[in-house]
């Protein structure tokens, strides 16, 4: 069936979800962050530039039946409606640019075609979520200079706080805004002995958003079902509806309104309180 096409527009927000080293969270936050997003009302496309090892379709439970890949192979110019249809469609209306099948059909992505779909894609969506691999790799440089908005996600142990410390000094020699780099601390509740006070003191900036270490997030994954799906109801989900909000918010003024929505409808544990969220 001939998919609907979307009318240009030129508006819409790319942010690039990184983090500088591998396991940190970036996919589960790309995933979950997208479909929190799509639940408010925002049209958005995912982008798995894990061009090697992208787990995108895994983590959405989506067959990878067309590809990144597959759009570099085509020819031809890159519109709406030819990234149109090489995008797959989750049941929340997310839309997915996959990272190529196997690691040896990356190369075919080049930087120039990069750059075409970020434009074309920003014209198309709301909201672009581009998951990157870990480290300032040439794909993610070219990302974060095409984007609006950055996502930084790091956990809280030692080494995950200092190489976070240097993403984000990394950023900063890219001249790159601090007002549009979004901290997110994952497995925020493991105790480890670091408190948010060090935190602080290490990073110099206070996280936007806390995710803690839940069992049900591995299974989720498991299940290729994100769990702002799978548990709504939880302490994770709710994270990543606050991570919405302040995008959204700063977009239309209503983020503060969609994050007490999506959060009211979450079980507050008591690990909640161990933290105080800021929003922008
Ligand atoms: N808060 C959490 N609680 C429990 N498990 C988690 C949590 N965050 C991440 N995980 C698990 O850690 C693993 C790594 O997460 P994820 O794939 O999102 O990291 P990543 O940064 O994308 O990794 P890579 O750099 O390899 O792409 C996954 O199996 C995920 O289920
Ligand atoms: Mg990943």
């Amino acid at each position: 069936m001939a998919r609907p096409r979307t009318a240009p527009r030129s508006d819409g927000r790319l942010v690039c979800v990184l983090g500088p080293k591998g396991g940190t969270g970036k996919t589960l936050t790309s995933c979950n962050l997208s479909v929190a997003l799509a639940l408010a009302g925002q049209k958005v496309l995912v982008i798995d530039l894990d061009l090697q090892f992208g787990d995108v379709a895994l983590c959405l439970g989506l067959p990878p039946e067309k590809t990144m890949y597959d759009l570099a192979v085509s020819g031809g110019s890159l519109d709406s409606d030819k990234l149109h249809d090489y995008v797959m469609s989750h049941d929340t209306g997310v839309d997915v640019l996959l990272a190529p099948a196997r690691p040896d059909q990356a190369s075919a992505i080049t930087i120039e075609l990069l750059r075409d779909i970020l434009v074309v894609a920003r014209a198309t969506y709301d909201f672009v979520i581009a998951d990157t691999p870990p480290g300032f790799t040439a794909e993610v440089i070219a990302t974060i200079d095409a984007s609006s908005d950055l996502v930084m996600v790091g956990t809280l142990d030692s080494l995950s706080l200092k190489n976070t410390k240097l993403g984000l000094e990394t950023l900063g020699l890219m001249d790159y805004d601090p007002q549009k780099i979004q901290l997110v601390l994952n497995r925020a509740d493991t105790r480890v002995g670091i408190s948010q006070h060090d935190v602080v003191m290490v990073l110099g900036a206070e996280p936007n958003v806390f995710i803690p270490s839940d069992r049900e997030i591995p299974r989720s994954v498991n299940e290729g079902v994100p769990i702002t799906l799978s548990r709504p109801q939880s302490y994770a989900a709710a994270s990543f509806h606050d991570l919405a909000g302040i995008l959204v918010g700063r977009s239309t003024a209503n983020g503060e309104a969609i994050a007490a929505a999506a959060s009211g409808q979450a079980e507050r544990g008591q690990s909640r309180s161990l933290f105080r969220l800021r929003r922008k």
